[in-house]
């Protein structure tokens, strides 16, 4: 299974495509290794227990390093933009053990999991734009009218690019929804470690977003990542809609007509 993913890993460019979108996709790299009484694996643990049990950052993305080199590890959370403080922790949590347990010997590791992405290295990995893995996964449902969805996703993705690049050096992270006609509703969420800065950030999802159209192209969904920056899109509200922004204000100018309400031809 594991050669498996390799080769296709390969094959892809470094990209591995999966049928469902899992709720969490790990990536052990092989960069080096340590034994399970080394002083690394000593300072991992210390500095995972050390994230999940920080209060003072609570806007949810954390850079942490424990121990001195050549066991220094450093880390990197970067928690969903629309979830709480609370769930962001237990998400640390959760990811911390099942990434041990997935890449018990590898000095380096990343997990995606649903609300929040970790990431430690025995390398710098601070401010520091890395596409690599880019990994995807799609929902195999096909959507009926390829044409009017990507009419509606192309520039939904391009807009909340340039809004998660525009994010300050705590939150880049954007999110919204709008309506394919004759279809469902498009639901997508963009996010960038926000120690990027708004070029490299912007770079960053483009990349992934030139991607989508060569793999998953008429797909009711997908999510796409990489170490500094992720895309999901689904037909259903997988966010807190609460997060989303309002919608642009309607600005009626007193030479236009009013806007006129939908009229239903059924019944007839
Ligand atoms: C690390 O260990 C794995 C087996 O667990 C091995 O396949 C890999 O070659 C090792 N990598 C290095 C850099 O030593
Ligand atoms: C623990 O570390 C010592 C040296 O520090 C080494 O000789 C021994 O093989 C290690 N044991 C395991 C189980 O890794
Ligand atoms: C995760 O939480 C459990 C209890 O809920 C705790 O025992 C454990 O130490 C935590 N893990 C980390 C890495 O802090
Ligand atoms: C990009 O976002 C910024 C800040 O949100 C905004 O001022 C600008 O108009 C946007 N540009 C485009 C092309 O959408
Ligand atoms: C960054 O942006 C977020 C969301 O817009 C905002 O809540 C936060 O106060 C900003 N932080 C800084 C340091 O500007
Ligand atoms: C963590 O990130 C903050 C803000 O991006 C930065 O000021 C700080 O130096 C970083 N910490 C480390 C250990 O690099």
């Amino acid at each position: 299974m594991k050669m498996g993913c390799l080769t296709l890993l390969l094959l892809f460019f470094f990209t591995l495509i999966h049928l469902v979108i899992p709720t969490a996709a790990q990536y052990c790299y092989d960069t080096g290794n340590y034994t399970s009484n080394s002083t690394y694996r000593a300072n991992l643990n210390t500095l995972l227990s050390s994230m999940y049990s920080n209060t003072e950052i609570d806007y949810g993305f954390y850079n942490f390093s424990a121990g001195e080199s050549p066991n220094k590890v450093n880390a990197i959370v970067l928690c969903r933009g629309d979830v709480s403080t609370d769930v962001c922790r237990t998400c640390i949590n959760e990811s911390s053990s099942t990434l041990l347990q997935s890449c018990p010997n590898q000095m380096e590791a990343i997990i995606w999991a649903e609300k929040c992405v970790l990431r430690y290295s025995h390398r710098s990995i601070f401010n520091m734009l890395d596409t690599d893995p880019l990994l995807g996964y799609y929902n195999i449902g096909d959507v009926p009218d390829v044409g009017a969805f990507n009419k509606v996703l192309r520039p939904l993705l391009d807009s909340l690019r340039n809004s998660t690049a525009s994010g300050n050096s705590t939150h880049k992270f954007a999110l919204q929804s709008v309506p394919v006609p004759n279809f469902e509703t498009i639901y997508a969420l963009l996010e960038c470690t926000p120690d990027l800065s708004r070029l490299d950030c912007n770079n960053c999802l483009s990349q992934v977003q030139v991607f989508i159209p060569r793999c998953c192209n008429g797909k009711q969904g997908g999510r796409f990542v990489t170490p500094s920056c992720d895309i999901r899109y689904e037909i259903y509200s997988f966010y807190d809609p609460a997060a989303e922004p309002p919608p642009p204000p309607l600005v009626p100018s007193a030479a236009s007509p009013p806007p006129e309400l939908p009229t239903t031809t059924q019944g007839i």
